[in-house]
């Protein structure tokens, strides 16, 4: 890709993976299963573009809901993927999990925590997976740290800012999303960085994500580079 801007960070809702396996009649998990091959190598292909981070969104606050067996199968495979996918021993990303981890078993966070400790020192792309995440969730929960501080003298009400809000987000210390990326045909944002993105362009694509190739990012990429970003300005 010639003459080219990489994004610095851009977020990815990972959908249609149901859809998949229902065109193929395949049990809903089958999709997943794709899906999370179609993560790992759309990781790796982010940080050899040079991007500074990449947020996939997983799995959400409300997908709790889901069947018990979809459920059981989308840990199953965090737990599986959490170790291969990043093969952080072999990469020298920095990996971090954005929602609450209190909800997994104790395995499932153990591990998170452990990848997060293991790679916080590193420089290159950060990884972020949205795991348990809902952007109001995030929200509230900046503002109960925020209001903790205040209680406790740490922090005085002019203290509060723009920036100093972000520092109290998942995503703290990161550029915000340039773009958020939508593939299987839905038009939602789903409570997905609803602060990081106010001024993120919008990409949503026809393609179901295990379907979801190298291709289609550089095609999203080619289409970034045509939006005229002007920040509320002229
Ligand atoms: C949305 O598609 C997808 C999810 C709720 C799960 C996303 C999970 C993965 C891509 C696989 C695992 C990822 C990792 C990090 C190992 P959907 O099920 O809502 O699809 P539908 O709208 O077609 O039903």
């Amino acid at each position: 890709m010639e003459n080219i801007t990489i994004p610095k960070h851009i977020g990815i809702i990972m959908d249609g993976n149901g859809r998949w396996a229902k065109k193929r009649m395949l049990p809903r998990n089958m999709g997943h299963k794709k899906g999370a091959e179609v993560f790992k190598d759309i990781a790796r292909y982010c940080d050899d573009l040079g991007m500074e981070a990449v947020t996939f969104y997983a799995f959400s606050t409300e997908n709790w809901k889901r069947p018990q067996d979809e459920v059981d199968g989308l840990m199953k495979l965090f737990k599986q993927y959490l170790i291969d996918a990043f093969d952080y021993e072999k990469y020298n990303n920095r990996i971090i999990f954005l929602g609450d981890k209190a909800a997994f078993n104790e395995e499932l966070r153990n591990l998170m925590l452990e990848i997060e400790e293991k790679t916080a020192e590193r420089d290159g792309m950060i990884i972020n997976l949205a795991l348990n995440y809902g952007s109001r969730d995030e929200i509230v929960h900046a503002c109960k740290e925020i209001a903790e501080k205040v209680k406790a003298g740490d922090m005085s009400v002019e203290d509060i800012s723009e920036e100093s809000f972000s520092a109290h987000l998942y995503t703290k210390n990161q550029p915000d999303p340039e773009f958020i990326l939508r593939p299987s045909g839905e038009k939602r944002i789903s409570n997905f960085l609803l602060w990081q993105c106010a001024y993120s362009e919008f990409i949503y694509m026809d393609v179901l994500w295990p379907d979801f190739t190298r291709k289609d990012l550089d095609a999203a990429i080619a289409e970034f580079n045509k939006r005229n970003r002007r920040f509320g300005g002229v």
